[in-house]
């Protein structure tokens, strides 16, 4: 396999998927566990964001790399670490240079074999190589003839720039050409990955009783089918706080029957809606939800041993709580409250969805055998219709809001549209306005549709949808959804607008 040893840059995550994806084996390591790397075919010196210069600069065991005799590849920081590591030295700089530059390959040899002669890259980084060793050899310099890729030695290379973000647009070539200078390399299985990962739960789990929550969505749903598959002795909580939409805890609930996987449901909607009577903002409504959400788990979880999360990388990496991780703490995430956190510290969280993204959880719950439409299921908001509701939230407008949801869902799905779109919605407009229904005058509210496509949720644009689905789901609404009288639309992009209401 590839060993890709994390020195804490935001994009370590991304050389193992890339690597994975140019179908090799890639595992992440923290460099001190070097020792523990097995019998990697080649490895991968992350970036970081520290400079070589600062006290606590992580480092590596140099002989010990040296001793595995296979291709490495430093990448920014893991570039200027080997320079340091084979004699040359790091100019320090506080200025970043943050962005794209101009790659040029001396020679279109290795690394750098069918590389344009000059190649858009992505730059992160403020230290450079200053002074270079004896054994190294300049292969690129960007537009102002500093030197950005070396090789030292025979088996050594380093480059400045970052071959695994899409920006460095012939990275992923260069990451396959280092790659194959490595000989043969294990493949990427998921199946592999599979069971190595249900071993790894077996071991840690032994006999405990694992708790994890399940929201009918992608990760929660594969958590608790892979921990039924490593035969955990599990407890699989659903919380309904009655902001769901039409019929979803009864769909979650078969779903899971399907599936084998047994659940319990903690049925509290009235609970979560007496709390939000009358509260109209925003924010206030998000905290309202989170905080008893919180509460009502906890208080079933009880005393459990050990509490599984389907954390995923962008999560871990954006919040940073690994304290091992050398990254910088971004944002902190819901599943990283400070009860977890001190769980975690005692060692009974488990999360072994924690190295993977979005797409390959898909491809993990298919070889689990979870059915694709479960798999494709929309994303779905934490705090429920609340944020779909903009202002109040109450009984008769969140039943306004699932029946006209459901008529635009039941349209896409029937026109082949469901599978085609990131996300799509209803969510009411309380505003009311002038309208005729039969002969009579009305004054109802508005309902808003929106159908985004995305890649990570963080930018988003508004779907073409063809005008019969649009056709159709109006002239259900208009004439079966009571207390609606209009149908919009919604045409904003995110940024600025974001996907929710609120
Ligand atoms: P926004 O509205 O921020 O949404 O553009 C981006 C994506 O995140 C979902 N979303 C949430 N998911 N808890 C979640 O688990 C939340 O509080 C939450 N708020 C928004 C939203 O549905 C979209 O997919």
């Amino acid at each position: 396999h590839v060993a890709v040893l994390d020195f804490g840059s935001q994009y370590t995550q991304l050389i193992v998927r890339r690597v994975r994806e140019l179908g090799y084996a890639a595992m992440l390591y923290q460099p001190e566990d070097i020792a523990e790397i097995g019998e990697p075919g080649a490895i991968i010196l992350s970036g970081g964001p520290k400079s070589t210069s600062d006290e606590d600069a992580p480092d590596i065991d140099f002989e010990k790399l040296k001793s595995f005799d296979v291709p490495v590849l430093g990448v920014c920081y893991g570039m200027q670490l080997l320079n340091i590591k084979f004699g040359g030295s790091v100019k320090s700089s506080n200025r970043r240079e943050y962005g794209p530059a101009m790659l040029k390959p001396n020679d279109n040899v290795g690394l750098y074999e069918g590389i344009s002669h000059e190649s858009q890259v992505w730059m992160s980084h403020s230290d450079t190589v200053n002074e270079l060793p004896e054994n190294a050899t300049v292969l690129a310099a960007n537009q102002n003839g500093t030197p950005v890729s070396l090789k030292w030695g025979d088996t050594f290379y380093g480059i400045q720039f970052h071959p695994e973000v899409t920006h460095s647009h012939e990275g992923n070539r260069i990451l396959h050409n280092f790659l194959l200078t490595a000989g043969e390399l294990a493949p990427f299985h998921i199946e592999d990955f599979k069971r190595e990962m249900i071993a790894g739960i077996k071991e840690k789990v032994g006999d405990k009783q694992v708790v994890c929550g399940v929201s009918g969505g992608v990760d929660s749903t594969v958590l608790a089918v892979l921990l039924k598959e490593a035969g955990v002795n599990m407890r699989a909580i659903f919380v309904d706080h009655g902001l769901l939409r039409k019929d979803e805890g009864d769909e979650v609930r078969s779903n899971f029957h399907r599936m084998g996987v047994e659940i319990e449901t903690i049925e509290c909607s009235g609970l979560f809606l007496s709390e939000l009577e009358g509260e109209g903002d925003p924010e206030t409504k998000r905290k309202i939800i989170g905080n008893l959400f919180v509460d009502v788990f906890w208080e079933a979880v009880g005393d459990a041993q050990m509490l599984a999360q389907g954390t995923l990388y962008p999560d871990v990496i954006e919040s940073a709580s690994n304290e091992k991780s050398k990254a910088s703490v971004i944002k902190t995430h819901h599943n990283r409250v400070q009860r977890i956190l001190d769980l975690q510290e005692q060692g009974k969280v488990l999360e072994p969805l924690a190295e993977l993204f979005k797409d390959e959880v898909r491809e993990l719950g298919a070889s689990l055998g979870i059915p694709a439409d479960i798999l494709n299921r929309h994303p779905f908001p934490g705090p429920g219709l609340a944020v779909r509701c903009p202002g109040v939230v109450d009984e008769k407008r969140l039943r306004i809001i699932r029946e006209c949801d459901n008529i635009f869902i039941s349209r896409l799905k029937d026109h082949g549209w469901y599978d085609k779109v990131w996300q799509a919605y209803a969510c009411l407009v309380p505003v009311k306005t002038v309208g005729v229904k039969g002969d009579e005058r009305s004054y109802e509210w508005a309902i808003n549709l929106r159908a985004v496509v995305s890649e990570d949720a963080m930018t988003a644009d508004w779907v073409e949808l063809p005008y019969q689905i649009l056709r159709e789901t109006s002239h259900r609404i208009l004439n079966e959804v009571d207390g609606i009288n209009r149908v919009l639309y919604d045409v904003s992009t995110k940024p600025p607008a974001s996907i929710e209401w609120e």
